[in-house]
């Protein structure tokens, strides 16, 4: 997902631009670059790879001016090189985009046609040429704005800067999120509160269709129709702006080791200090439902994977789960007996929420369990469920992930109950436990040395292999995401009694499984999967808990101690194992943990 910024101030742009864009990194990308009115010209200054590179260039070939604007690119159209980064520029028309514009080979072919080349093959470029085009008819720089706003399809973030026009910035938003900066006889644009945070508490967030024309002392909306419209001005938590590892090597070691403090967190916003939950706005009617259909992608599937076992079990209300980028063009039946549930960190992902599209006006209830509350996800929902895990830098999802099953624990309880499924007493035992959970989450962090320990080990194979059953099945998918999206091994996950069906044919010496097995009333089957694999010389990573691992018997290569816990919250707890196992290999094996390789934080393009 690239990233955008743009500052009208009163010192020299560039250091601020940089310093923006280094907080928006963890999006993933493969290129930046920025552009500013130097001596009253437009100038940019592009650099391949990371930031640092556009910081070298910059020591060499400074750029001055009070107004500018940079972008991450993470490459969509055309491979990540100088010439493909943004800012694209067409004469006076400079413009940072993040999306995709699907139409733009239309607009290539129009130009071609006055016989306007392309310097890049890079959709923005066309959106710079076509403004530049308008202008050239006589159009000031709004007109020509807004103009080709009526002509583009697709996803954008845009923003422009203008030669000769200091004091000017154009943003416009459909489908990537955009924020505008309130400072005090200064404004910005971003694409979220990080980048802004050192230079404002005061975001407004543009909604969909809107374009805002932003100057130091004035900032004007315009809705799609072209209205002057009022769009809040709220106060971000300061969390937002404490982007930084707390002395942790990196984002994802903290985010890690946050766990028990976010979901101490999420418990008491929902539960306070009884046992009685209590759920935003008018809450959640599950009566009357014959389904829930839960979707999203990537981790937030495997959460919603984990709430099927839950909500199936506690509430008896049948569950379907989706990947969103098949629901979506799959067209399903969903009716007005359906509460359609999405799970998003970001709140953006461009599949998921086009699938939360599909099913509005179809569904009885719209949902989402997200950690952004101003999201496009969470805006567009009837009910947004908040999991409170704070800001998430690491690409790798953790904590979000851990305080997402949370939340959907909470959902598959209220649906319980109301559903006379749960009793006031089972309720409280399970609240208990989870007000106990924090303590045994930090237990599950104290096994850090062995898990890194053994991942000197892990490091060293080219593939392997997650088993689970039950509940713990989508953890074993979790843990097999984690360890490849950052280590780079190819890993695959199974439920293990499919072991059978195929995949031990691929079990030798040479692949290491890695067992997530509570000791649990599936415990047993998953012991005989354990002996098939080490009866071929495979080496078996259990973690389980004492009793677990004392079963299991002597021939497990190696194993990773849990605390004992309620069923129901073992997969909270083993995601930690999971992410510390798939943390530490990637650190022996000297990945970029924090931003791994083609990856970005939130994906919002198809
Ligand atoms: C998880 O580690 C990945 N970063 C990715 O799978 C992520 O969960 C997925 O892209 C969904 O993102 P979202 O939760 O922001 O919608």
């Amino acid at each position: 997902m690239c990233g955008i910024i743009g500052y009208l101030g009163s010192h020299e742009a560039a250091p601020f631009l940089v310093e923006a864009l280094k907080r928006l990194e963890y999006r993933g990308y493969d290129s930046a670059g920025i552009a500013t009115i130097n001596n009253g010209k437009l100038e940019r200054r592009r650099a391949v790879g990371k930031l640092v590179n556009l910081s070298d260039l910059l020591v060499h070939d400074p750029l001055r001016g009070k107004s500018g604007i940079g972008h991450t690119r993470w490459a969509t159209h055309g491979e990540p090189s100088t010439r493909n980064a943004h800012p694209h520029q067409a004469g006076p028309v400079a413009v940072v985009h993040n999306g995709i514009i699907e139409n733009y080979q239309d607009f290539r072919a129009e130009l071609a046609e006055q016989g306007i080349g392309f310097d890049t093959d890079t959709d923005t470029e066309t959106i710079a040429l076509m403004v530049r085009h308008y202008m050239d008819q006589g159009d000031s720089p709004r007109a020509a704005v807004a103009r080709i706003l009526t002509r583009l399809e697709g996803a954008y973030g845009l923003l422009f800067l203008f030669d000769g026009e200091e004091d000017l910035l154009i943003a416009a938003r459909k489908g990537s999120p955009l924020a505008v900066g309130h400072g005090d006889g200064e404004n910005y644009v971003g694409s979220d509160a990080i980048a802004l945070a050192p230079l404002t508490d005061r975001i407004t967030y543009l909604e969909e269709g809107d374009m805002a024309i932003v100057t130091r002392s004035s900032i004007e909306i315009r809705d799609a129709n072209g209205e002057q419209v009022h769009r809040e001005m709220r106060k971000i938590h300061m969390d937002a702006a404490r982007v930084d590892k707390a002395g942790h090597k990196h984002f994802m070691a903290k985010e890690i080791a946050e766990q028990p403090q976010v979901i101490g967190d999420a418990i008491s916003h929902y539960f306070g200090s009884g046992t009685d939950l209590h759920l935003p706005g008018d809450g959640i009617d599950f009566n009357g439902i014959s389904r829930m259909i839960l979707v999203a992608c990537g981790t937030a599937y495997y959460a919603c994977l984990t709430a099927k076992y839950w909500i199936e079990k506690l509430a008896g209300i049948p569950v379907e789960v989706d990947v969103a980028s098949e629901f979506r063009y799959r067209e399903p039946p969903v009716g007005e007996d359906a509460i359609a549930l999405f799970v998003s960190q970001s709140g953006e992902t461009a599949d998921t929420l086009a699938a939360l599209r599909y099913c509005a006006g179809k569904a009885r209830t719209i949902l989402s369990v997200v950690n952004v509350p101003e999201s496009s996800i969470a805006r567009e929902s009837d009910l947004a469920l908040p999991i409170l895990a704070g800001t998430e830098i690491g690409v790798a999802s953790t904590k979000a992930f851990s305080c997402q099953l949370t939340v959907l624990l909470i959902v598959a309880l209220e649906a319980a109950r109301q559903r006379g499924r749960l009793d006031a007493d089972r309720q409280a035992e399970i609240v208990t436990a989870l007000r106990g959970l924090p303590a045994r989450l930090n237990l599950a962090l104290d096994t850090e040395a062995i898990t890194e320990r053994l991942s000197q080990e892990l490091a060293e194979a080219q593939d392997v292999l997650f088993l689970g059953r039950g509940q713990m099945y989508p953890l074993a998918l979790e843990g097999a995401l984690k360890l490849k999206e950052i280590s780079y091994i190819h890993a695959e996950a199974y439920a293990s009694g499919e072991l059978k069906h195929g995949p031990i044919a691929l079990i030798d010496q040479n692949v290491p499984v890695v067992v997530m097995a509570p000791r649990d009333p599936l415990f047993d089957k998953t012991v005989s999967n354990m002996q098939e694999v080490m009866a071929r010389g495979g080496k078996v990573l259990l973690i389980s808990d004492k009793a677990g691992i004392e079963a299991a018997g002597d021939g497990i290569w190696r194993s990773i101690e849990m605390p004992v816990v309620e069923d129901l919250l073992c997969p909270i707890l083993y995601a930690i194992p999971a992410q510390l196992l798939a943390y530490h290999t990637a650190v022996a094996k000297g990945t970029d943990v924090d931003q791994p390789r083609n990856l970005a934080k939130s994906v919002t393009v198809e």
